[in-house]
């Protein structure tokens, strides 16, 4: 009997200090508990992959693995507006530094005005950023922390006015940029600052007018560099420095109305240049010097009246030109020698509709062209290409033509006579929309004028030549560039490989130099 209540007291007090102790831990799981609810509120050390709390302004949703420090790709969504670019949410990335590929959904307006640099900061391996619909308005310096292997950053359809000097800086991996659909104004000298492995970068749809001189040249490997949709309406010598390794420049949809000499004399790599949807009125002879690789230009949809005869010079190996919808009235042998032969494998293309020709001789190169061409896109152009009779109307001043086809072009009515007679024995084209507007014989000789003719359904021989003929075939000079060194610097270009070009330009340099000196001292 005591033995028993001897062991029940020690049950006793056993069992008393299993409670107690079973009751400290609770309390301290309590306290736990209240700990982790505390981090919540504060964000620091919370996995960004596992966000319970729904007042977080910031969730993410992380593919692979929600582990911590274990996942590879991260979606969020930005809810809520007023993050200070301090906000603690932001080190909450630390928690998984393995992230390469992270993406923000601002899903408020306003709700993410900048580039969470510091987020980034913890990210060192991430490869791609993309931030869409936020509503950055400006783009600091470093905003991408310096990132080593990041190769993709994607800002499009944002708010962005301004690119900061070395907004993207530091960048040694990059290789693609994009900033489609932003109201970027000005690309300023180091915007784009130490991305050796730059290939793309994308600026269509801002509005950019001001390109400072050497703005690329940070980006020496850049291949392919998009402004389609901007406001840009000057472009000079400098504007391209640097791009020697450029393959693709898209300037279409932009206001372009002068192209100086040289403009394009840096980029010995292009292969493709669009300037279709412009308002050039203005190309100079030597505006693209230095395209020796050049296949495809795009003069579309511009307001080109007339081309000087040697503009082609520095671009002999362009095999595609588009010059539809322009008010060109002529297009000489001239024009096109440089890359007449260019024009007549399978794969080349000369599109010339809509434009303003004046049915005369300096035309006929396209009956051969049509002959001797295999490209079925170039005969279908020159088949429905169109000329008038009358001397063209040239409204700008700075184009107005000189004498000798404006006012001097004296046609022989007889040959202008049998045109006609051959336009209306031959049967018309089947759906060849602007082919000839005329119904009856009774035309008045006015009327006749204004007749559009297909160039192809007129014979060679009566196309008519001025009286004065013999300097017909060339266009007059309309621009004479006055930078006369220089242009001696770009023929070297012409007729040397540009390895050679360098060294070679020098040599003239000195000679012409010397040669003036001989005769002004
Ligand atoms: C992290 O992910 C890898 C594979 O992606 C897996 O093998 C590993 O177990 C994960 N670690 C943790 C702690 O979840
Ligand atoms: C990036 O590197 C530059 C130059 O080394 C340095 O001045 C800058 O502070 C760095 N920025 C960041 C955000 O790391
Ligand atoms: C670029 O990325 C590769 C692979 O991701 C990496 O090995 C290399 O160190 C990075 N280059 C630099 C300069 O950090
Ligand atoms: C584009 O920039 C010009 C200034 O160059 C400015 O006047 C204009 O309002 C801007 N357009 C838009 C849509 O922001
Ligand atoms: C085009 O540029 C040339 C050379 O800079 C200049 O002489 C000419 O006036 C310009 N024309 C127009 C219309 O801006
Ligand atoms: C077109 O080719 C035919 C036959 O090859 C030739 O007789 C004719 O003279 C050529 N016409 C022109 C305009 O070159
Ligand atoms: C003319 O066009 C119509 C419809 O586009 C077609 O049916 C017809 O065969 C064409 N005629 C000729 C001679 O090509």
């Amino acid at each position: 009997m005591k033995m028993e209540r001897r062991i029940a007291g020690i049950m006793y007090i056993l069992i008393t200090f299993a409670l107690v102790n079973e009751m400290s831990i609770n309390v301290q799981a309590r306290d736990n508990n209240k700990r982790r609810a505390k981090e919540k509120v504060g964000g620091f050390q919370k996995n960004i992959c596992d966000i319970t709390d729904r007042d977080s302004k910031v969730h993410c949703y992380c593919e692979n693995n929600r582990e911590l420090r274990n996942a590879t790709k991260a979606e969020c969504w930005v809810f809520n507006g007023g993050i200070p670019r301090d906000d603690l949410i932001w080190q909450s990335f630390a928690s998984q530094p393995t992230l390469q590929t992270l993406s923000f959904n601002v899903r408020v307006d306003g709700a993410l005005g900048y580039v969470p640099t510091k987020a980034l900061h913890y990210l060192q391996r991430l490869r791609s950023i993309n931030i869409k619909y936020g509503n950055i308005v400006e783009l600091t310096s470093f905003a991408f922390a310096n990132l080593t292997n990041l190769k993709e950053a994607t800002l499009s359809t944002n708010q962005i006015e301004t690119i900061q000097q070395f907004a993207f800086a530091h960048l040694p991996n990059i290789t693609s940029i994009n900033l489609e659909d932003n109201m970027i104004i000005e690309i300023g000298t180091e915007a784009f600052y130490d991305l050796p492995k730059l290939e793309k970068l994308v600026l269509t749809k801002n509005n950019i007018s001001s390109i400072k001189d050497g703005a690329f040249q940070r980006t020496f490997n850049l291949q392919e560099l998009d402004l389609n949709k901007n406001n840009i309406f000057h472009l000079n010598r400098h504007t391209f420095d640097g791009l020697a390794n450029l393959r693709k420049l898209d300037l279409r949809r932009n206001r372009i109305n002068n192209l100086t000499e040289f403009t394009f004399a840096e980029l010995w790599n292009l292969h493709e240049l669009l300037l279709g949807k412009n308002e050039l009125k203005f190309i100079s002879e030597r505006a693209f010097d230095g395209l020796s690789q050049l296949d495809k230009l795009s003069l579309d949809d511009n307001k080109l009246v007339a081309l000087p005869s040697g503009w082609l010079e520095g671009a002999r190996g362009l095999s595609t030109l588009d010059l539809r919808s322009n008010e060109l009235y002529a297009l000489t042998f001239d024009n096109i020698r440089p890359i007449f032969d260019n024009l007549k494998p399978q794969n080349s293309n000369l599109l010339l509709e809509e434009n303003n020709f004046v049915c005369d001789c300096r035309l006929k190169w396209m009956h051969s062209l049509r002959n001797e061409t295999k490209s079925q896109n170039t005969k279908a152009s020159l088949d429905s290409v169109t000329c008038k009779m009358d001397p063209p109307v040239v409204s700008s001043a700075y184009n107005k033509l000189p004498d000798p086809i404006e006012n001097k072009l004296d046609y022989n009515q007889d040959i202008l006579h049998a045109g006609l007679t051959i336009e209306t024995t031959l049967s018309k084209p089947n759906g060849t929309e602007n082919y000839i507007e005329e119904q009856s014989n009774d035309i008045t000789v006015t009327a006749k004028k204004g007749v559009k003719r297909n160039v192809l359904k007129m014979p060679p021989d009566s196309l008519p030549c001025p009286r004065e003929t013999k300097k017909t075939t060339e266009m007059p000079q309309l621009m004479i560039d006055p930078v006369i060194p220089i242009q001696n610097e770009m023929k070297t270009y012409r007729f040397h490989d540009t390895n050679a070009a360098t060294s070679a330009a020098i040599d003239i340099l000195i000679l012409w130099s010397s040669m003036l000196s001989f005769f002004f001292t």
